[in-house]
């Protein structure tokens, strides 16, 4: 295995130097396939990529050009072949080979007793080998190889037909797209697993979402069985679902003598070596159901930590000869068993529905429901999102609702009990003025939310003031909302750039505020004069302009105010920029009034340059590469990764002889040890780092 690992680092290497050369040749095709899988493999499925990003895409995109120049050498399971024709009409309806069956579910120890008291006794053992994995909370799927080469993907479906998702399911970089199974003297084979969405992806799927005025989704579950069901499959890679696969549903041999895996855990095995990610590590042997149970409970322990969400686990008999004896019900296998963690649920009444502006002024109907401990926290507000979800959800003042939290995400309303309902329940009113300062509101085609119409109302002034203060815009220490509630209805902050003409006599008049909160105060604020220009864009609060967004701009800018010279066309080139955002930054800076305020605000002192740019410009980094590992304690990991990037260097994303500096922060595990075994990587501290760059 290590020889193969050197060889194709090898070939890595004499395939970059050609490439940078321009050496490349036709036939260099197959090696070039060779490392990019071999590399696609170290990067989904070991987690453990030898090469940066940057060198994987020069590969990639070299081959890519020597197809495009030759297109009579392209084959299917290219690497570059993962997109393939779009899914225009509706997903054709096919038969599994064998049927999709679900799981029995046991939610306590007693449970498993049992299902343990009848495996014994129909297998006649008296010790079950057992083993035991997570259970993935995705959406299933069915994939069949067939020699060698992936032909079709599909869902569960009914179980016994499901929905052709071939173009999709080839979106699935966990996926390969040829497995020797031919090694394994295996024709055909129909593999299952579960697509997932990673928490981090999913979170930022759904800032994505709302940053461009949509409803966030309920749940990563929600979101990988959404996204396999669009018809765009380049949309589908940008979601960067994974997939677990954990069993071999059906199989032919190639020559009848040949056997298969003898039990669930070599097939495991087996699917990790054809390069698939099953939970060949997550998974263990053992031996009765006590030894089970204590497991299952370790894991559960372990559920918010893993960066995908689990809902329980799976119990199966090891041997397939058991298995066999067993059998199944129509329903479900025997021989396996879902062990369901505590429900992330609970059923609350819904009190009330209270109606926010928000700072571009949509209008959020917010839930007020009797106070319901989930998953270890108290939820007694929970935002509805707009009109739609209400009556979607068909849900009246006083009904009983489910009430769900799935990890780190917000808590939403799953459903009323229509059935519960005593007739005194109410229906909920959407306002038909703004409630805040009663001026019309509308609601443009194509838009989920109501929106007031008057850019001075009260509510979206004190929102705007709110969000440019918080954390994540300006990040100003010591003006949160009550603060800023209580100098707004004061009059001694009614717009922005009175933040920085605060009249702290009066202030300090107030209760509360003493001199050494208002010096406090005075600093933060000063300090916020030279934040970069990113959190300025984001702290204006323009329209569908989130974080990410923010620095797209900044970017692409010596000085906020170059924006102006943006038209929509010129806004759409920029990454990710759709003629949504386009349009209404365009509008935001064809604003007179907002031009006026961005003059007024460099007038008071603020750095409106792009002083990152300067740096960049400046590459006192250049060249040298960085890896961040361990919990960063001043900066967040995707600010450290940027603030090397504006100086020049870059960023790789695993140790290998190529990296320059680790960068170890708290807890530093395996990549900091490898780095040490490496003996050429400089190790550093965070502040170190930021020493490098300036910052200290
Ligand atoms: S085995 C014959 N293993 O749970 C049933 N299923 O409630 C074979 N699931 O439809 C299923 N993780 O989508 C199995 N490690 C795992 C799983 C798993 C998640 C899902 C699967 C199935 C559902 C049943």
């Amino acid at each position: 295995m290590k020889d193969k690992v050197k060889k194709l680092q090898l070939l890595t290497e004499v395939l970059l130097q050609k490439i940078k050369k321009e050496k490349i040749v036709p036939a260099d095709i197959d090696e070039l396939r060779e490392a990019l899988r071999f590399h696609e493999y170290r990067y989904y499925i070991q987690n453990d990529p030898l090469i940066s990003d940057y060198e994987y895409d020069l590969l990639y995109k070299s081959l890519e050009g020597l197809e495009h120049e030759n297109p009579d050498l392209v084959v299917a399971d290219s690497p570059t072949q993962r997109v393939g024709k779009g899914l225009t009409k509706e997903f054709p309806s096919v038969p599994h080979l064998v049927p999709m069956l679900s799981l029995d579910n046991s939610y306590n120890s007693e449970d498993l007793y049992d299902f343990d008291r009848k495996a014994r006794e129909q297998t006649k053992t008296d010790v079950i080998e057992y083993c035991v994995e997570p259970k993935f909370d995705g959406a299933s799927i069915s994939l069949i190889y067939e020699n060698d080469k992936l032909v079709r993907g599909a869902t569960r479906g009914d179980g016994v037909y499901g929905d052709d998702i071939t173009p999709n399911i080839r979106q699935i970089r966990t996926l390969p797209l040829t497995a020797a199974f031919s090694a394994y003297g295996l024709q055909i084979a129909e593999i299952r697993g579960e697509v997932l969405i990673n928490k981090n992806n999913f979170k930022k799927f759904n800032e994505q979402l709302m940053e461009q005025g949509g409803q966030p989704l309920a749940n990563p579950r929600n979101a990988s069985a959404g996204t396999l069901r669009i018809k765009d499959p380049v949309e589908v890679g940008r979601r960067k679902l994974e997939a677990f696969v954990y069993s071999l549903g059906y199989y032919s041999t190639l020559n009848a003598k040949q056997k298969g895996p003898e039990t669930h855990s070599e097939t495991l095995e087996m699917l990790w070596e054809l390069g698939f990610r099953s939970p060949k590590k997550e998974m263990k042997v053992l031996q009765g159901i006590d030894e089970v149970i204590s497991f299952c409970n370790e894991y559960e322990q372990q559920r918010d930590d893993l960066p995908y969400e689990i809902d329980g686990m799976v119990i199966k008999v090891n041997s397939f000869v058991q298995q066999d004896k067993m059998g199944m019900t129509t329903h479900h296998p025997r021989w396996a068993m879902a062990y369901k963690f505590k429900a992330r649920q609970g059923t609350s009444k819904l009190i009330n529905v209270d109606f926010q502006v928000g700072r571009v002024g949509s209008i959020t109907p917010v839930a007020k429901i009797e106070p319901v401990p989930i998953g270890g926290v108290t939820v007694s507000s929970i935002s509805l999102f707009n009109e739609d979800v209400i009556k979607e959800k068909d849900l009246r003042i006083g009904d009983t609702v489910l009430v769900e939290r799935a990890g780190d995400v917000i808590p939403y309303i799953v459903k009323s009990f229509p059935e519960l309902r005593k007739g005194t329940e109410k229906p909920i009113k959407f306002p038909k003025t703004c409630p805040s300062c009663n001026s019309d509101i509308v609601r443009a085609e194509e838009e989920a939310a109501w929106r007031c119409t008057n850019i001075n109302c009260p509510a979206q002034v004190l929102e705007r003031l709110i969000h440019f203060a918080s954390k994540d815009a300006m990040d100003i220490r010591g003006l949160g909302s009550a603060n800023i509630e209580k100098f707004y209805k004061l009059g001694l902050l009614i717009s922005i750039p009175q933040v920085y003409q605060l009249d702290y006599e009066a202030i300090s008049q107030l209760e509360g505020f003493g001199m050494r909160s208002i010096e406090n105060l005075k600093a933060a604020i000063e300090k916020t004069k030279t934040q970069p220009l990113h959190r300025l864009i984001f702290a204006l609060g323009i329209r569908f302009v989130g974080e990410t967004m923010s620095k797209t701009f900044a970017r692409a800018v010596d000085h906020v105010l170059d924006l102006k010279n943006f038209d929509e066309d010129a806004l759409q080139m920029l990454e990710d920029v759709g003629p949504k955002v386009a349009s209404s930054v365009y509008q935001f800076f064809q604003n007179e009034d907002n031009i006026e305020l961005i003059k007024n605000l460099e007038n008071l002192g603020l750095q409106l340059a792009n002083e990152k740019k300067k740096v960049f410009v400046a590459g006192n980094l250049k060249e040298i590469s960085f890896l961040f590992t361990g919990t960063l304690t001043r900066l967040k990991r995707s600010e450290a990764e940027e603030l090397v990037e504006q100086n020049g260097g870059n960023i790789v994303s695993g140790v290998s002889s190529k990296l320059n500096y680790l960068v170890v922060g708290e807890d530093a595990g395996s990549k900091l040890e490898k780095a040490k075994k490496l003996g050429s990587i400089k190790i550093i501290s965070e502040d170190q780092f930021l020493a490098m760059v300036g910052k200290n």
